[in-house]
This record gives structure tokens, sequence and C-alpha cells, in this order.
């Protein structure tokens, strides 16, 4: 078990210079690695979410400027110390406008202009290479270091799971969107806790929602449980309450990962989120948040602050996939060569799965009030509010 040894279930192909990236639009119909060679690509693939989730996010930016300072032209013509820092600044300022929502990527573009800028400060002697070299440094570290935090939150995650579940060994647990090795460096956050708990052979079973309108639990979370057989059922996002209904004795948690947690712990995560946890009070659930500290915004009190994207009503009108051949549907398909050589028909036309003409509201994440959760769980350990206070207090967490 582990992603590791999965291929496919690598979001993210680095090497000094080269990144590529897996296309989440295609999966799991198609395994396509794309590359990303220029601030536009990297820019492009995390707006139109061929790369998404909120740690997946920030390292792909992060990593592709990487890949801009080894190989283009301009960054090699770099001078001083100076140039090399207001390149980098300019250019995270532009990835920072691919997407509102998910803090990390906002951390990291700080982390590293401030890294670069402490760099060229070391002395009037400190070459362009130099910043470009400490730049490097830091963004690949990013990388490595992100798959031991999930591992950790993994681990913290079970064990407080472990703790407060008073059922018996049919413990159950479900997970909305995908915080898999597919929207992390690997391992995943929410999922990286389902993959702890599978690994001690204490998860009876997992439940995915579909998650609409992107489906990335029905594509992704789906794809990553089947493919780590663990025993899993996808349901759509409007059963989750009778899920809950139903089975009073045996789910233990409902886990999901965040995109930005306010000070007072209000999350903002995939838009269903809020229905999961309103689910969850009602049914006596523990509702958990699974995040690296990297979510964490301490500038804002509450979600109130937190900007929500808006995505385009296309994702909510339209669905894409393969089709079987030989319905002959009047579609278009298009013939793909797997990795396993395999040839497969994807569907490629959208389908309309709405009334031509009818508006739409298309918010891609809600926040989750702090009053709702009932632990975040990061690398550095679990969070939990104080007696009789409805808020978490992540400051004092993080500062001490
Ligand atoms: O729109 P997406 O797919 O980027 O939204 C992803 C989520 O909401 C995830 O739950 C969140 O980013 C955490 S991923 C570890």
């Amino acid at each position: 078990m582990g992603s590791e040894s999965n291929p496919t279930l690598q979001a993210i192909r680095y090497q000094r210079g080269s990144l590529e990236i897996l296309d989440q639009l295609l999966l799991p119909h198609e395994t396509l690695y794309i590359p990303i060679s220029s601030l536009a690509l990297g820019h492009d693939a995390i707006k139109t979410m061929k790369v998404r989730g909120a740690p997946a996010i920030a390292i792909v930016a992060a990593l592709s400027l990487a890949v801009v300072l080894v190989s283009d032209s301009e960054a090699q013509s770099l001078k001083t110390s100076q140039e090399a820092v207001a390149f980098i600044e300019k250019s995270l300022e532009y990835l920072k406008t691919s997407r509102p929502t998910a803090v990390n990527l906002f951390d990291a573009a700080k982390k590293l202009a401030k890294g670069v800028q402490a760099k060229a400060a070391e002395g009037d002697n400190v070459t362009a290479q130099e910043v470009i070299d400490h730049y490097l440094y830091l963004a690949e570290k990013m990388l490595e270091d992100d798959v031991q935090d999930n591992k950790n939150i993994g681990e913290y995650g079970a064990e407080f799971i472990l703790k407060v579940w008073k059922g018996g060994d049919d413990l159950r647990v479900v997970t909305h969107c995908n915080t898999g090795s597919l929207a992390t460096a690997g391992y995943g956050t929410a999922l990286g806790i389902i993959r702890s708990l599978a690994a001690q052979k204490k998860l009876s079973h997992a439940y995915c929602t579909e998650t609409r309108p992107y489906n990335q639990g029905s594509r992704l979370t789906a794809y990553e449980l089947v493919y780590e057989n663990i025993p899993a059922t996808l349901i759509t996002d409007s059963m989750a309450s009778a899920l809950l209904a139903q089975n009073p004795d045996k789910i233990a948690a409902i886990v999901v990962g965040a995109d930005r947690v306010a000070a007072n712990g209000d999350t903002a995560n995939k838009i269903g989120t809020y229905q999961l946890a309103i689910a969850a009070r009602h049914h006596n659930v523990p509702f958990i948040v699974a995040a690296p500290s990297t979510s964490v915004d301490l500038h804002i009190q509450s979600g109130k602050e937190i900007h929500i994207e808006v995505r385009p009503a296309v994702e909510v009108t339209t669905l894409r996939g393969p089709v079987v051949e030989s319905l002959e549907l009047p579609l278009k398909f298009k013939k793909t060569e797997g990795e396993d050589g395999k040839t497969s028909s994807i569907l490629s036309e959208t389908v309309a799965v709405a009334a031509r003409g009818i508006g739409v509201w298309n918010p891609s994440f809600d926040v989750t009030p702090a009053e709702l959760i009932s632990a975040i769980v990061t690398e550095r350990g679990v969070v939990l509010k104080e007696d009789g206070v409805q808020v978490f207090d992540m400051k004092a967490f993080l500062e001490a």
C-alpha cells in the first residue's frame, strides 16, 4: 500500500528544471502528464483545475517558477541579486492571481519572497545566481516537506478518531472532495487519515461523496480508494444525511480538508462541506478538519473574511467522461492510449445536464463555522476548543 509506488497517484513530477503535472481534468479515464515549462502554463494549470487541492496548488505555483528560473532566458540574464528578487516577486504576484481561496498559495508566495529577500540582504556580493539557487532550495523543500506533514496529519488524525470512537470494530468514515495524493505532494490530509486508519487495519469502510459539480470525489477520491484497496462506497452529496441516519453506531467521523482556516477555526473547504458539518452535528458524529498549518490564515479572525471563488456555470450545466461506443450515440470520440497500451474511447465533448438558459450559482467553496467542527488536525497535532468555548484559538496553537 502507499501512493509512492503508484505513479498515477502522483499529481506532481518534478526534477530540477522539469515539472510535469497529472491532468486531473482527464482522470480517472486517462492518465496524462503535461509539462509545465512557463509561468503562464503553471497559472493556467491551476486556474483550469488541471491541478487542484490547496497544497498541490501552492507547490505547483512554486515549482513553475523554479523551472522558469532554471531554463528561461530572461531569468538567466538577470544580473544582480536585486534584479533576481524583483523577477521572483513579480512572478509570484502573477501566480497568486490563479485561484483566490486556498491560502497555501499565498503563504508559499510570501515565504518564498521573504526567503529570497533575506538572501539578497546578506551582502553586496550576493549574486543573482545565489538568489535563484536559494529560491530553488526553498521551493524544492516545500515539495519534500508536504509528504511528511501529511503523514503526520494522518497519524494524529487516526489516533484522535480511535480515542474518541465509542463504537465497535465496524469503524466507518465519510470524506468529501479529494484531499489525497492528487491534492498534495503525496499521501494526503483527510484522505491521509483514512490511509492511516486502513494501514492500522482499524477502518472497516470509507464513504466518499461525489462532490458536485466538479466530481473530485467520484473521479479522484474514488480512484485513490480503489487503487489502495480500501473498502469504500461512493455516495452522491445528497445522500450523506441518510447515510448517517441509517448507520447511527458505525460512522466514527466525517473528515474533510481545508482551503483556508481562519484564526477562530472557521474553515473554507469544498462546497458541500458546511452541509456535512450540519448533518454531523445533528447525528452527533465528530466533524474533523485535516489541514497543514500552511492552510491557517491568522490574518483573518473569522470565515466571513474568506474570499470564496465563484467558478464558471459550465461546470454545473455539463458533464464529460467516457461512454460506450457501441451505444452509437451521436457524440465525438477521441482514441487514447493508456500507459498499459490499451486504447479507450473518451468523450471529447461535454454533455449538457441542465436546461439551456437556466441561471447558475457555482461557488467553489463554503465556510463551516468553528462551532460545528470537533477538531482541527495539523502536522503539529490536534487543535481542540476549550471547554464551553465555540471557537478555536489557532494563534495560540501555532505559536506555542
Ligand atoms: O477546488 P479544489 O478541488 O481545489 O478544492 C479542493 C478542496 O476543497 C480540498 O478539500 C482542499 O483543497 C484540501 S486538499 C488537501
